[in-house]
Parts: structure tokens; C-alpha cells; sequence
């Protein structure tokens, strides 16, 4: 494996465990709103990131390399006012993590790294979920703009999120 490619794998475990965190500390505001369903959407989303990077941390092993794990940046919620706010925001760092991944992709085919190419086409295909999944949300929201009942109810849809164990390896898991 070259220099590059451990760099930018090692760069990509500590993007997933900061999605993780983000979306932990995104869950903690919500739920101090009352929206524990929201918060609990955002709960899983948190695991499955921990999922994500746990798959880079994998792969780099079974490659013969030892991962590094970086410390974590401190999640900046100072603009988050509302729950509007955290699935844009949400969104936002997934269009972020979308384009990390498009850069391992190239990368893979750059170096004409097959094994790479191959491991990096989960994560392609959950970025477009994943933003799918918020811009659904954000849908939703911006349709019940400052209506509480409707907030409600969505909040209610989002407490129905159950965590299904997620990355490269999952199934195998
Ligand atoms: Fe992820
Ligand atoms: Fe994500």
C-alpha cells in the first residue's frame, strides 16, 4: 500500500469517528429539546459512524497496516438553534463526507489500487443514502416550518429508527 493511500484511510477513520461525535453531541441538543425521537435518530446515526470508521480501521489491518488513530475535533454547535438546523447541518457534513470518499475513489484508481477500488464502492453507494436520508428529513421539516404538531409527529416517526449494524463488514459481521 503506498504512503498515500495509508494517509488518506488514516484521514478517513478519524472523518467517520468525527461524524460520530457530531451526530452524538446533535443527539444530546435534541434530546434537550424534547425531541427524543429526533434524538434518538440521531443516536443511531452516531453508531453507524462508529460502524463506518471501524471499517477503514479493518481494512487497513487486513492490509498488513496499522491504522492511527488521531485525536477527535470538538463538534462547533454554536449555529444550531433548532432541529431545522441540525439535519441541515447534518446534511452539510454528509455533501463533506460524500466528497472525502469520491477522493479515496479516485485515489484507489490512481494507484491503481483494485483491492481499494473495490473495499471504497460500499461507502459510495451509503453517501447517496445517507444524504437521501437527510434531505428526506429536511423535507419534512421546512413542510411543518415553526407548526409544533407537526414537529411532534415527525419526532415520533424518528424514534421508530432501530440500529442495524452498518459498513463494509456488516454483513459478514
Ligand atoms: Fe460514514
Ligand atoms: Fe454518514
Amino acid at each position: 500500500m503506498t504512503n498515500k493511500i495509508k494517509d488518506i484511510l488514516n484521514k478517513q477513520i478519524n472523518e467517520e469517528f468525527y461524524s460520530s461525535y457530531l451526530y452524538l453531541a446533535l443527539a444530546a441538543f435534541l434530546e434537550k429539546q424534547g425531541l427524543k425521537g429526533a434524538a434518538n435518530w440521531m443516536n443511531i446515526q452516531a453508531k453507524e459512524e462508529n460502524d463506518h470508521a471501524l471499517g477503514f480501521y479493518r481494512f487497513l489491518l487486513d492490509r498488513n497496516e496499522e491504522p492511527v488513530l488521531e485525536a477527535i475535533a470538538k463538534p462547533d454547535l454554536s449555529n444550531i438553534k433548532n432541529i431545522k438546523d441540525v439535519f441541515n447541518a447534518g446534511l452539510k457534513h454528509e455533501q463533506h463526507i460524500t466528497a472525502c470518499i469520491s477522493n479515496i475513489h479516485q485515489l484507489a484508481k490512481e494507484e491503481k489500487d483494485s483491492a481499494l477500488e473495490s473495499f471504497i464502492k460500499w461507502y459510495v453507494d451509503e453517501q447517496v443514502e445517507e444524504e437521501a436520508n437527510a434531505i428526506e428529513i429536511l423535507d419534512k421539516l421546512n413542510l411543518a416550518g415553526h407548526e409544533g404538531s407537526v414537529i411532534y409527529m415527525i419526532d415520533q416517526e424518528l424514534k421508530a429508527r432501530t440500529y442495524i449494524p452498518s459498513g463494509p463488514y456488516a454483513a459478514a459481521a
